[in-house]
């Protein structure tokens, strides 16, 4: 098992740059297999998690070439030209893999079994396998989770999906199942959610329309292949942000290229609303999504009542943002968070085991926590068990800029699955964190 150990570091500094956007660089692989001809995509995410999207998208017929891990050529197949695959799709870690490839994977004429590793084979499944069944597939789950077992053949139509979760990933799994079905498919959600999937389609020629929360796709006849340089990852640029807020010295803390996708940065507007000063420079537009430079200065953070509607756009964010909390003056509360439970852990409970480490004082709540934030004090140290998820290991590695001794973070292979060269980058600003074995 990998563990951090990461010594007190006192103040962070410099410039980086976070690898590219999980969720674009998932999206680009599936969405370039379908296209007709070669799409070429740059500043991709070479992570586990989109990796495994590389590995099924070629098990599934599609030739992608990598020049360099973060430079990838589709040879697209056309919206009718994937081929069955000869074994059960591996999705690893990556939830937004099985359940966008699910939507993709229904619609077609051959069977397919979707698998991943121990956290991915307890995540919720149901939730994307119910709508696309009135579509008309067949998509069996085990007790709601994996194995998924899609019976290829089934013609799918269009549907008026009111989704009961803000889930980009249902969103993104029923339009790619509309690309298919005989009409146009409508998705209706409770809150605003990423919107990655909308661009890129449009991007590549589908007719997709947004009003408020109801999204339609209309049935393309097929896909435009595309260029598309995947902006640095908001989620990733988070544990900077913070470590800039609670150490930035001097100039402040750079972080460049970043993805500034309004339904992405609900972390910027919580940690601004508790006083935090995060400047936006360079702003500009890479292809269809906004991308800026952030510089962040190290500021006195006051705790705040977080916004039950900021939720969806700021949902990959929690861990660190708990780290934040801590550090702050007076309470944060977060509620309407219930989704965190069924992330690659349960994130309140993976949090809170930690928070206990560092005897921070916090109430744990069905949908969210309760935290006392104690600005003045050191987190002492300890042993923390990152329960196998890239977001808490990161998290807690920030939370080193208030330690008074050595963390050990436990069971940190995973940050691979979103941020590979953590390590490297969080050192080079001055994060104290050695990987062992
Ligand atoms: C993602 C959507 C979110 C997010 C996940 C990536 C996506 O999940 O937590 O990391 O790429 O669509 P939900 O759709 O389950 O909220």
């Amino acid at each position: 098992m990998r563990d951090y150990r990461v010594q007190p570091a006192h103040r962070v500094l410099g410039a980086i740059r976070v690898p590219g956007d999980k969720s674009i660089s998932h999206r680009s692989l599936m969405l370039s297999a379908l296209a007709d001809g070669l799409s070429e995509v740059t500043g991709f995410l070479a992570s586990e998690d989109c990796l495994a999207t590389l590995n099924a998208m070629r098990a599934l017929g599609v030739r992608i070439e990598q020049p360099s891990a973060t430079h990838v050529l589709i040879h697209g197949v056309g919206l009718h030209g994937l081929q069955a695959a000869a074994h059960a799709l591996d999705m690893g870690n990556a939830g937004t893999a099985m359940r966008l490839s699910t939507g993709l994977l229904a619609a077609q004429p051959f069977s397919s079994r979707l698998v991943g590793d121990a956290s991915l084979m307890k995540r919720p499944m149901e939730r994307v396998a119910k709508p696309l069944r009135e579509m008309g597939a067949d998509v069996r789950t085990h007790d709601g989770k994996p194995p998924v077992d899609i019976v290829g053949g089934r013609r799918l139509h269009g549907i008026d999906y009111a989704m009961p979760v803000a889930s980009a990933q249902v969103k993104s799994a029923v339009l790619l199942a509309g690309l298919y079905a005989d009409g146009p498919t409508h998705v209706t959600a409770p809150a605003i959610s990423r919107d990655h999937s909308e661009r890129m389609l449009l991007s590549c020629g589908v007719r997709v329309v947004t009003e408020g929360l109801r999204t339609t796709v209309y049935p393309p006849q097929g896909l435009a292949s595309q260029r598309l340089d995947v902006p640095g990852d908001f989620s990733s640029a988070a544990f900077f942000i913070v470590a800039g807020l609670l150490g930035a010295a001097n100039e402040g803390l750079l972080i460049q290229n970043v993805g500034m996708n309004p339904t992405r940065t609900g972390l910027l507007d919580i940690l601004r609303s508790m006083g935090g000063d995060i400047r936006i420079e360079n702003a500009r537009e890479s292809g269809a999504e906004p991308v800026a430079d952030l510089r962040v200065h190290k500021s006195a953070l006051q705790g705040v009542n977080v916004p039950p509607a900021l939720v969806p756009l700021a949902i990959d964010e929690f861990p660190v943002l708990f780290v934040a909390a801590a550090c702050a003056e007076g309470e944060t509360l977060i509620t309407g968070a219930e989704e965190l439970r069924v992330k690659e852990s349960d994130r309140i409970a993976a949090m809170s085991a930690g928070f206990r480490t560092l005897e921070v004082p916090h109430e744990v709540l069905p949908d969210g926590m309760r935290i006392q934030g104690r600005p003045g004090a050191a987190f002492g140290g300890g042993e923390i068990d990152s329960e196998g998820d890239h977001r808490v290991a990161m998290s807690f590695a920030v939370a080193s800029l208030r330690a008074e001794s050595a963390l050990l973070i436990r069971d940190v292979a995973n940050v691979a699955t979103s941020f590979p060269g953590f390590l490297e980058s969080a050192r080079a600003v001055g994060l104290n964190l050695t990987e062992s074995p």
